[in-house]
C-alpha cells in the first residue's frame, strides 16, 4: 500500500516558521491562454489551501510574500488589481480565519497602502489579534532593505535620545526593531515558479532558513506540494555550523 505524504511527515520535525514567495500567477494565466490578471484572482486558492496546510500539521507561523516594494513599479492597472483583490480577499476570508483560531499579521509599510485596504487589514488584525493559533503574516509594500533601513533609523533614533547605550548594541535589538520583532527567525522557505532568488524578502530572518524552490506556478501549489516542501526539509540535517557528530548524538 502506498502511503501519502501526510502519512510521511513527522510531526515532530515540522517547521515553526515556513514562508512563501508566492510566485509565478503571471505566467499561469499566460499558460492558460489568460491576462496575467487572471492569474492574481486564481491565485487565491493556493493561500487557502497553505493556510489550511499550516492548521491541519499545527506549524506555528506561516509568512506570504504578497506584494514587494518593488512591485509599486508594475502597470498601474495590475497595481489596482492586486490592492482592490487584496481588499476583497480579506473581507471573504476573515470570518473563516478567526473561526479556525488564526491570528492575522502584517509586515511592510503599510502607509503605502490604499486607505481601504489598510482600513480593511487593521480591522483584521484587530478582530483576530488574541487567537491563539497559527499566526498568518502577510508581507505587503514589503521589501527587506526597507525593513533594515528603517530599524537602522529607529535604532539611531534611541541612541541618540539616550534610550539605549553602547552596550545595547546586540542580534536581539536588531530583530527587536525589525517588522517582524514578534516573529520567530523563519526554519523554511519555499519559492514557487523556478526563480531561485530571493527579491527582497526577509534577508536577516532567512539567515539560517533552509530554502526550497519548485517549479510549481503559485496558482497550482496545492497541499500535496506543501507536503513536498516539508518532507524534503526534515530529510535535510540542519547543523548550524557545527559537525554533523554533534548534531546526531
Ligand atoms: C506573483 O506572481 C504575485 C506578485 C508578485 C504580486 P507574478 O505576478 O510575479 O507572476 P509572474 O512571476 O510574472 O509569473
Ligand atoms: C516577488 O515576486 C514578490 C512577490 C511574490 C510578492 P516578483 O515576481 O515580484 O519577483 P522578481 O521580479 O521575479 O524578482
Ligand atoms: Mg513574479
Amino acid at each position: 500500500m502506498e502511503i501519502s505524504l501526510l502519512d510521511q511527515i513527522n510531526k515532530e520535525k515540522l517547521p515553526n516558521h515556513v514562508a512563501i514567495i508566492m510566485d509565478g500567477n503571471g505566467r499561469w494565466a499566460k499558460k492558460n491562454g489568460k491576462e496575467r490578471t487572471f492569474g492574481h484572482r486564481s491565485a487565491l486558492g493556493a493561500v487557502r489551501s497553505s493556510i489550511e496546510t499550516c492548521r491541519r500539521l499545527g506549524i506555528g507561523y506561516l509568512t506570504l510574500y504578497a506584494f514587494s516594494t518593488e512591485n509599486w513599479n508594475r502597470p498601474k492597472l495590475e497595481v489596482n488589481l492586486l490592492m482592490t483583490l487584496l481588499s476583497s480577499a480579506i473581507k471573504d476570508e476573515i470570518k473563516e480565519l478567526h473561526k479556525n483560531g488564526i491570528r492575522l499579521n502584517v509586515i511592510g509599510d503599510m502607509e503605502k497602502l490604499p486607505k481601504k485596504a489598510n482600513k480593511d487589514l487593521s480591522q483584521a488584525m484587530d478582530l483576530t489579534k488574541d487567537n491563539t493559533g497559527c499566526v498568518l503574516t502577510l508581507a505587503l509594500s514589503y521589501g527587506s532593505k526597507d525593513e533594515l533601513l528603517s530599524a537602522i533609523k529607529s535604532i539611531a533614533k534611541k541612541y541618540k535620545d539616550g534610550e539605549i547605550s553602547d552596550e545595547d548594541f546586540n542580534e536581539e535589538l536588531v530583530h527587536q526593531n525589525l517588522y517582524t520583532h514578534d516573529l520567530p527567525m523563519v526554519d523554511l522557505m519555499i519559492r514557487t515558479s523556478g526563480e531561485t532568488r530571493i527579491s527582497n524578502f526577509l534577508l536577516w530572518q532567512i539567515a539560517y532558513s533552509e530554502l526550497y524552490f519548485t517549479d510549481v506556478l503559485w496558482p497550482d501549489f496545492n497541499e500535496e506540494e506543501f507536503y513536498k516542501a516539508i518532507l524534503n526539509y526534515q530529510n535535510r540535517e540542519r547543523r548550524f555550523g557545527k559537525i554533523s557528530e554533534q548534531i546526531t548524538n
